[in-house]
This record gives structure tokens, C-alpha cells and sequence, in this order.
């Protein structure tokens, strides 16, 4: 299936590892032209040198979404560099691994805030593009059965995912689609189940058994959807809330 995909500009955060990682590859594969961001140079560096070699379209910045000034100038540059920006992936999350009060503000500034400073900052490229905006949430918007790691990162998520929902809603008019995905537990190597397999497995074996797959998610699983919700194949979906999770949540989805 072509998605059709050649010569859109996407901006993905968070693509030197895991699913923004395999997000580009995949928007790259499919002849898209990609900037992608990340707080680490070496890693970014290595990954655009990777895909640049195969013919890819591809370029790496270093900038912390944190930073609303410099995450917004990141997004005008580009989009003055390439003449207009046709899809975003708002995909940069805060891990979990403390319940405290100040994670909350952490988790409120990188898994909330910064998506709708980014997203604000896009807009008005992609009302001129009738672009496409992917925003990466999680099942853990919805459990309340997370393991005590997680006080701060589903409620964000859920806060994330219905912000996607209301924007789907407004810019439907300005001919900006809204959408978001939502992974089950994704084994990244060197990212948040890898080390709970390696610390927790008992955790990590009930992940593994609440998909009836019997296994966690791979990225490129996650990046072929957000792939499609990018591009013009997917031109009637709006305001969905996608979820790839291997059948874990266990509830009727209508
Ligand atoms: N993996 C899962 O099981 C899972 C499940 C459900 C939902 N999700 C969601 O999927 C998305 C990606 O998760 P992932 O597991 O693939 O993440 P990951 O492996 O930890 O990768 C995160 C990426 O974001 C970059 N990043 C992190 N903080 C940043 C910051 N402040 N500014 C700029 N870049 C930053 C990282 O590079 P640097 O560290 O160099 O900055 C890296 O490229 C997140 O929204 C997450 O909530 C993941």
C-alpha cells in the first residue's frame, strides 16, 4: 500500500530511539522528508548518518521540548527551511519510576504541556498544508491497575488524549486532522520494559500475558500506525484514539 507519503515534511520528536525512532524510519522508507528532534546529539547523529546512508531525507536537532523558546524555534525553522510542514508526531514522553510531588510537575511539563506548545506552534503550518497531527499517548491513560511507578503518567496521558479529541474537533474546519495512538507496553531496547524485564519479571511476564499475543509490542507495530494516520490514505479519520496494545486493555471499544 503506497500511503503516499512522498515528499510530505514531517516533524517527529523524540526520534533517536523507540517508537519516534522507528516512526522515522518508516516515514523515511515511505520517501517522506523528516526532521526529527532529541536531547542526546550522539545517538541522533548516529541515527540520521544511518538513514541519510540509505537515501533518506533526514534531519537531526538537538533541542529539549522542555524548552518551549527553543521548541518552537526548532518547528519555525524547519518549517521556514522547507517552505511548510505537512504532519507532526508529538511523541516525547517523561518515563516513571517516582510517585513524588515533583514528578507530577515533570510529568505535567513533558507528557502535557510541552505536546500543546509544540502542537500550537505547528498549527497554523499545517491549516496552510490541510496537515495531519499524530499525538503518542498510552493505555495507561485508561488503567487503573498500573503498577505503582505511574501516579503522574496516565492522568497526563488521559489530559493528552482529550486535548487531541477537542482539537480534532476545532481544526476539523481549518482541514487539520488530529489523532492519537495509544501503545500497550512496547519493549524498547534500553528504554522502560527492558529494564523492568531485567528488574521486575514477574512485571514484565504479566505485561507479557495481558496481550493475547503473549508479548509486548514492537516500535516499527506502533510506527506503521502512526505512519498511516500521517498521510493522506487516512483523510476521514479524525478525532480517533487509536489503540495497539495486543489486545490488553480487556474492554469493549466502541
Ligand atoms: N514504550 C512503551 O512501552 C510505551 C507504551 C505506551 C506509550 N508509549 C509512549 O510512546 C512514546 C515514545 O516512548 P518510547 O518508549 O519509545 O520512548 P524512549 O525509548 O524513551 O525514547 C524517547 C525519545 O524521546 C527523546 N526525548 C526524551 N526526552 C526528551 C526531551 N525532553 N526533549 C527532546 N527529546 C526527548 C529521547 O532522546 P533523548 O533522551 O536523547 O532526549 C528519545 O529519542 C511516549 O510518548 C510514550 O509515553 C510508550
Amino acid at each position: 500500500m503506497d500511503l503516499q507519503l512522498r515528499g510530505k515534511s514531517i516533524l517527529v520528536t523524540g526520534g533517536s530511539r523507540g517508537i519516534g525512532r522507528a516512526t522515522v524510519e518508516r516515514l523515511c522508507a515511505e520517501g517522506a522528508r523528516v526532521a526529527t528532534c532529541a536531547r542526546g546529539q550522539e545517538t541522533l547523529d548516529e541515527v540520521v548518518a544511518g538513514l541519510r546512508a540509505g537515501g533518506a531525507d533526514v534531519i537531526g536537532n538537538v533541542v529539549d521540548v522542555t524548552d518551549g523558546d527553543a521548541l518552537e524555534s526548532w518547528i519555525e525553522s524547519t518549517a521556514s527551511n522547507w517552505g511548510g510542514i505537512d504532519g507532526f508526531v508529538s511523541n516525547v514522553s517523561a518515563r516513571v519510576y517516582r510517585t513524588d510531588l515533583e514528578r507530577w510537575q515533570e510529568n505535567f511539563e513533558i507528557d502535557l504541556f510541552q505536546h500543546i506548545r509544540a502542537i500550537e506552534a505547528v498549527l497554523p503550518h499545517l491549516r496552510s498544508s490541510q496537515g495531519s497531527i499524530v499525538i503518542v499517548s498510552s493505555i495507561a491513560a485508561m488503567m487503573s491497575q498500573l503498577p505503582d511507578l505511574d501516579r503522574a503518567y496516565g492522568p497526563m496521558k488521559a489530559a493528552l488524549a482529550s486535548y487531541g479529541s477537542q482539537l480534532a474537533q476545532i481544526e476539523g474546519a481549518n482541514g487539520v486532522r488530529v489523532n492519537s495512538v495509544s501503545p500497550g507496553p512496547v519493549h524498547v531496547d534500553g528504554g522502560f520494559w527492558d529494564e523492568v524485564g531485567q528488574q521486575q519479571p514477574k512485571l514484565y511476564a504479566l505485561a507479557e500475558r495481558l496481550s493475547v499475543m503473549g508479548r509486548l509490542g514492537r516500535p516499527e507495530e506502533i510506527a506503521a500506525a502512526i505512519a498511516f494516520l500521517t498521510s493522506p490514505l487516512s483523510s476521514y479519520t479524525t478525532a480517533a484514539n487509536l489503540h495497539i496494545d495486543g489486545g490488553t486493555v480487556k474492554s469493549v471499544r466502541y
